[in-house]
């Protein structure tokens, strides 16, 4: 088990990822964070003129780090911006554990309101997100900004380098510590869009009317998902009351099942806020807006059990740069709960995946429903 006690250069947390698990294999925080809580102690650069923001943080490490700081010299609270609904239970909870104030949140599809004139960003796996989020940031910083990028080598290549000249202008690097490097940029030559809302791309599925519109975080942003698209063709009969999409991504399993069962009422959940607020503008943009209703959250947690009678469910296979069926076996997991005794999962998956053996850990029987080459879609029941 990790332990979750993070000795960095402004003393001791405690930081633990969100959900805590028995048997945590990973850790809450890495290498980049404390070198870069390293390089802002060393520097001097937390004051009580600091406005910090950080952006895309996975559990809050470096928001608690420079929240204890800034409150040991009576400065303002930093701010996280972050797209992910898991960030911000991170800060909560660690928050919380450290008896500290939680920072202020900014949901990715908002812009959080500068001058700020320290930025420490962690790089989104997704370009669009990183592009989208740069441009909207720079007119909120005051002239004299620093952007520190905390990075692990490993996950810095020459696209991505180059995406953040051409976004920031030259940028500078630190040495690399412990498979960790910090990369600056100076708020100078880089061209910021003055929006409030995000990039967005649009596509349209007519063989089933839809038109979707996708904020620049949401998944399959530029295409129909090839495991959606299997699922959408072996679509369940019903008809069902009350229908949940669990990874609703662009709400498009839920705006489908809307339309096909008009009496049934449809939840879609995300830990997106942009998916969430994009399945939003979709439901409404495709006249279903009445019956659908999406929400920010961490799988089921937190719904009635034993309500829903469908639920349909395009895993992810990844949380940020973690590959791994965990976030699936959490979804399958209390799916069997929330549904109703003679409720219906629906999962498309990859057929290397093993979804088939996985999901009869939960449920009594598992079918497969119809074959296709690459995917498989299960129907799983208690
Ligand atoms: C493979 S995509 C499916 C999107 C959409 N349902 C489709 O079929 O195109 C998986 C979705 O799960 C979401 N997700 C990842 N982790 C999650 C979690 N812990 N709780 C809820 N949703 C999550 C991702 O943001 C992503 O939108």
């Amino acid at each position: 088990m990790i332990q979750p006690l993070m000795m960095s250069a402004f003393g001791e947390l405690v930081i633990s990822r969100v959900p805590v698990t028995k048997k945590e294999t990973l850790s809450a925080f890495d290498q980049a964070d404390l070198l870069v809580l390293d390089y802002l102690k060393t520097q001097a650069l937390l004051s009580v003129n600091s406005r910090v923001l950080v952006v895309n943080e996975t559990f809050g490490a470096i928001t608690c780090a420079v929240t204890q700081a800034l409150i040991d010299v009576q400065g303002c609270l930093p701010v996280l911006w972050s797209d992910s609904h898991i960030a911000h239970l991170g800060l909560q909870k660690n928050a919380g554990a450290n008896g500290l104030p939680t920072a202020s949140f900014t949901q990715a599809q908002n812009t959080p309101q500068g001058p700020f004139n320290i930025v420490i960003l962690r790089l989104p796996k997704s370009h669009a997100l990183l592009r989208d989020q740069v441009q909207r940031m720079l007119p909120q910083l005051s002239p004299d900004a620093v952007i520190i990028m905390p990075v692990m080598v490993k996950h810095i290549d020459n696209a991505l380098y180059q995406l953040l000249e051409s976004l920031l202008g030259p940028l500078t690097t630190s040495l690399a510590r412990k498979k960790a490097r910090l990369i600056f940029a100076v708020n100078s030559l880089g061209v910021g869009i003055n929006s409030p809302k995000p990039q967005e791309t649009f596509w349209e599925l007519p063989a089933l009317a839809l038109s979707l519109q996708h904020f620049s975080g949401v998944f399959g942003r530029t295409k129909l998902d090839a495991g959606a698209q299997v699922l959408l063709d072996q679509f369940p009969q019903g008809p069902y009351k009350l229908v949940i999409d669990l990874g609703c991504g662009n709400g498009i399993q839920a705006i489908a099942a809307a339309k096909k069962w008009p009496d049934s009422k449809v939840i879609g959940f995300d830990e997106s806020y942009m998916s969430v607020a994009s399945a939003t503008i979709n439901a409404t943009s495709n006249n279903v807006a009445d019956r659908c209703e999406f929400k920010a959250n961490d799988c089921l947690t937190g719904v009635e059990p034993q309500t829903a009678d469908l639920i349909l469910c395009n895993p992810p296979f990844h949380q940020e740069r973690v590959m791994g069926d965990q976030i699936a076996m959490r979804m399958f997991a209390q799916s069997a709960q929330v549904l109703t005794q003679n409720g219906e999962l629906w999962v498309v998956g990859n057929r290397h995946l093993g979804y088939h053996a996985k999901l009869k850990r939960w449920f009594a029987s598992v079918e497969q429903i119809g074959a296709h080459p690459k995917f498989v879609v299960l129907k799983a029941k208690l």
